[in-house]
């Protein structure tokens, strides 16, 4: 500002001495580059249209510095005002341009900015990251725990999430009205039929793709399939009204509860470690005989008790059983001649294990920095 204000004072005496037909060329190409200099730090200060008319007629006005610059070139020496004047001509010219420039990036037309200074783009600063993206935490696990079944023989399949009740519950042996209904808190399609049924839902389980894999299928069978699966539930730190599940079916002639165990045990070795071992127990699943519950010994502290699984040794990862004859019946399989295994499992059940994660909301709340965490 200082300097704005001396080099002013010293243009205007400088001004004056040509009027006066004192000055020589060289004190005329001095004041030249001097107000060049002035002029071009002062517009990068420049960040209103107002303040840049100010410069304008400062400098360029009938007034302005330049002006006067050029009214001065008839009082030099005949022999130097063709070159003083040609050098004062392309200031103008160039000083107009930077006006022009700066004018429109003022008004917002120009996304690089000024080149008249501070606000050009400066070539060597450090470029900005990509940002990648990275596979949500459910997807990993889903992907992961696949692998493991294909690997065992298994085809991954996918199925509708809107669902018609006869899949979801009556060809899993649980009839209308039967109190087991109750174990899944169902999301109902508003879709009322002529006899007041309503025949769609938001699918509470993987489980209906068993039966429309048995349906469209002859034995053998071995099929894994993930999905979105919806409960009408209130959500909490292990309760979500949307989440993932992973069935497991397979079917075909002499099958036992020892291929079930075989299988879901590898199963968690592969995904929690060579070392665990796993529990079966009993459990109830109308579609299932018997049922069990799946857990395996703490990977945490081996056995001993922990937070992890709530200082019993075991953690629960999911439900299994012996495919029910009714079942089989159902589909058209002859329950003399088959019989299968199934499974269902929550994807972010067994991520949460894996990564000690300790709220399934996380997992939907779409906070970036939980999702980034588990890329691969
Ligand atoms: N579908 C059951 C559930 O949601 C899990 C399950 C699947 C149990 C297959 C046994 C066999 O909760």
């Amino acid at each position: 500002m200082l300097c704005g204000i001396i080099c002013a004072y010293i243009c205007s005496i400088a001004l004056d001495g040509i009027q006066k037909n004192t000055m020589d060329q060289d004190s005329y190409l001095k004041l030249q580059d001097d107000i060049e200099k002035e002029a071009v730090s002062d517009l990068t200060e420049i960040a209103s249209l107002d303040d840049l008319e100010s410069w304008r007629v400062d400098l360029l006005g009938r007034n302005g510095k330049l002006t006067g610059l050029l009214r001065g070139i008839s009082e030099l020496p005949v022999d130097s005002r063709r070159e003083a004047g040609g050098k004062a001509n392309s200031l103008k010219k160039a000083l107009t341009e930077k006006y022009q420039d700066h004018k429109s990036y003022l008004e917002g037309n120009s996304s690089i900015g000024s080149e008249s200074g501070t606000n050009s783009l400066d070539v060597t600063l450090p470029g900005r990251n990509i940002e990648f993206g990275t596979l949500h935490p459910t997807t990993a696990a889903v992907r992961e725990i696949c692998q493991v079944f294909e690997s065992m023989g298994f085809q991954i399949i996918e199925g509708p999430e809107v669902e018609l009740d006869t899949y979801n519950f009556q060809k899993l042996n649980i009839p209308e009205e039967h109190p087991a209904r109750d174990m899944w808190n169902s999301l109902w399609i508003d879709r009322v039929l002529p006899d007041g049924s309503r025949p769609l839902l938001l699918r509470t389980h993987t489980s209906p793709m068993q039966i429309r894999t048995m349906e469209s299928q002859n034995p053998p069978v071995r099929v894994v399939v993930p999905g979105k699966t919806y409960r009408y539930e209130a959500t909490d730190a292990t309760h979500e009204w949307q989440f993932c599940q992973i069935e497991g079916l397979a079917v075909d002639k002499d099958i036992t509860f020892a291929d079930l165990k075989g299988t879901l045990e590898e199963f968690a070795r592969r995904i929690f470690g060579d070392k665990r071992k796993a529990r079966f127990r009993c459990d109830f699943f109308p579609f299932v005989e018997p049922g069990a519950e799946v857990s395996i010994d703490c990977f945490k502290c081996e056995g001993d008790g922990c937070r992890v699984c709530g200082n019993s040794g075991w953690i629960e990862i999911m439900g299994a059983g012996m495919v029910h004859p009714k079942v089989l019946e159902g589909v058209g399989y002859d329950p003399e001649i088959y019989s299968g295994f199934a499974w269902g499992m929550g994807a972010e059940r067994i991520a949460m294990l894996k990564h000690g994660i300790d709220d399934i909301r996380q997992f939907y709340s779409n906070d970036v920095r939980f999702l980034k965490q588990f890329s691969q």
